[in-house]
This record gives C-alpha cells, sequence and structure tokens, in this order.
C-alpha cells in the first residue's frame, strides 16, 4: 500500500514541522509528502520553516497567511471576533512581515493555490486528489465539519471534484472528514496550532488502495467504478511543546502564543 503525507498549517512552529516530518520518515510506503499552506505566523520560525520544507522538497499550496505575507497586505485574512484576538492576530501578521526574510516572502508568494494529484493515473480521467488550503473561491472560508453537505458539494462543483475524488483542505486547525454523494471532503487539521484541544501536531495520512478493514477514525471509500480507494488516517505527532513555547516567550511575539500552542483552542483566529 502506498501512502501520501498532508501537512498544513505548520504556522512557524519549526519543533512541531520536525517532529512530524520525523514522525512520516520512520513509516514505509510513503510515496510523498505535500503541505497545505499557513506555513508562517503565530510562531517565531518563519524562515526555519519555509527553508526545511524547500531543503525537503516538499511542495505544497498558498494558505491565506502565506499569500498576504508575501504581497505584504495589509492583513492576514483571518478571522476573530473578540478584540484582544484581533490585536493578537494584527501583532502576529506585523510580527511575521517584519521577521521573514525576503527569499522566504519569495517561496510563499509563488505557491500554487491548488494541487491537483492521481497517483492512479488514468490521465485527465481518472480520480483525483486535490490540495487546497482553504476553499476554492476564497483561501479564507473556513471548511469546518458544522458545514451542511450542500456547502461541500459547492466546493467540489468550483474544483471540478466527482464522484471517486477527494478534496483535501485545513485552515479551520481542526480535522474532520466526510463522504459527500461519492466524493471524500478531508480537513488534514493543523501540525503547528491545533484548535481541536489536542496540543499534539496533527497531520494526514492518505492510504491509496487501502485497507478494507480499517476501523476507529479511518474511512476507507472505493469510487463509482471500484478503481481508487483512499482511506484518510489522522496522526497526532507528541513534539517538543515546551522547545516551541520558549521560542514563542523568548521572541517579541505575544507570550499568549505559547499559551494557545497548549490549550489548542480558543483563542486567535487561523
Ligand atoms: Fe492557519
Amino acid at each position: 500500500m502506498t501512502t501520501i503525507a498532508v501537512i498544513s498549517d505548520i504556522h512557524a512552529n519549526l519543533p512541531a514541522l520536525e517532529g512530524v516530518l520525523k514522525d512520516v520518515a520512520g513509516r514505509n510506503g510513503i510515496l510523498g509528502t505535500y503541505h497545505l499552506g499557513d506555513l508562517v505566523g503565530y510562531a517565531p520560525w518563519p524562515n526555519e520553516t519555509v527553508s526545511l520544507l524547500k531543503e525537503r522538497g516538499i511542495p505544497g499550496v498558498a494558505g491565506n497567511y502565506d499569500s498576504t505575507v508575501a504581497t505584504r497586505y495589509k492583513h492576514c485574512g483571518c478571522s476573530y471576533e473578540d478584540p484582544r484576538d484581533i490585536e493578537l492576530a494584527h501583532l502576529s501578521f506585523s510580527w511575521t512581515l517584519e521577521h521573514t526574510s525576503e527569499e522566504t516572502r519569495s517561496y510563499l508568494g509563488a505557491l500554487p493555490f491548488r494541487l491537483d494529484l492521481r497517483p492512479w493515473g488514468g490521465h485527465m480521467a481518472g480520480p483525483k486528489i486535490t490540495l487546497i488550503h482553504a476553499n476554492p473561491t476564497l483561501n479564507t472560508i473556513y471548511c469546518t465539519e458544522e458545514r451542511p453537505d450542500s456547502f461541500c458539494l459547492q466546493m467540489a462543483e468550483k474544483i471540478g471534484a466527482r464522484p471517486g475524488d477527494t478534496v483535501v483542505f485545513g485552515h479551520t486547525h481542526q480535522p474532520w472528514q466526510r463522504e459527500v454523494e461519492g466524493i471524500h471532503f478531508v480537513n488534514a487539521g493543523s501540525a503547528g496550532r491545533p484548535k481541536d484541544g489536542d496540543w499534539r501536531a496533527c497531520y494526514l495520512l492518505l492510504h491509496l488502495g487501502g485497507d478494507e478493514d480499517a476501523g476507529g477514525g479511518s474511512h476507507t471509500r472505493a469510487d463509482a467504478h471500484g478503481r481508487s480507494r483512499v482511506r484518510a488516517e489522522f496522526v497526532r505527532v507528541d513534539y517538543d511543546l515546551k522547545r516551541a513555547q520558549d521560542g514563542v516567550r523568548a521572541s517579541t511575539l505575544p507570550d499568549e502564543f505559547a499559551e494557545v500552542l497548549e490549550m489548542a483552542g480558543g483563542r486567535t483566529g487561523q
């Protein structure tokens, strides 16, 4: 069985990324590793995070944070309601702009907004796995688990996804998956800033041609012609949280960001 690893929303948390890559390296049958963007923001290693991804040759798509930092936009496009959260988001964005090298910004600005994988071949007609950060219409729209099936189908239509295809995204920092009319939707969660109550780095394994006996949080699906099968598995990695928190506190970023890493839920937008 071959597997694709997908890492989303690293947000400059280098210890979390290192932990995830180590976990991936310890597995057999990994066909490739991809990221879903939001590489920077909220933590003190934007340049190191991008350098490591470049060094490992890990391709991926642009998150809202990446394109806004690349273009020095007025804000990151994150959504928040609490006034303190708004203030913190602005602090994070301005800190990141100030501490991100030109080389890093060039990399962020060159990221595509979508990648289509066809690991089963089949040229243009074969089943595909589409990687996006958030939403095909706007990269700041949250596709949460509460969204109705109609929302997912709207995404699928914009993407051109058909039964048998898989759509993979992040942005909400909360992993979930659902199948709607034969299309598999998977939110990869967040490696560097989870918001589902579990501080451990989250990443996704897509097992191709998968295992019928998968249980627990797994999900197996064949397409309409029985040609493909994807089983999505969420992995949690017990990375060096203290190093990440110490890094935040040693920087001029707000100390709240160190607490958020441990709380894994609540404040400060995505
Ligand atoms: Fe994010």
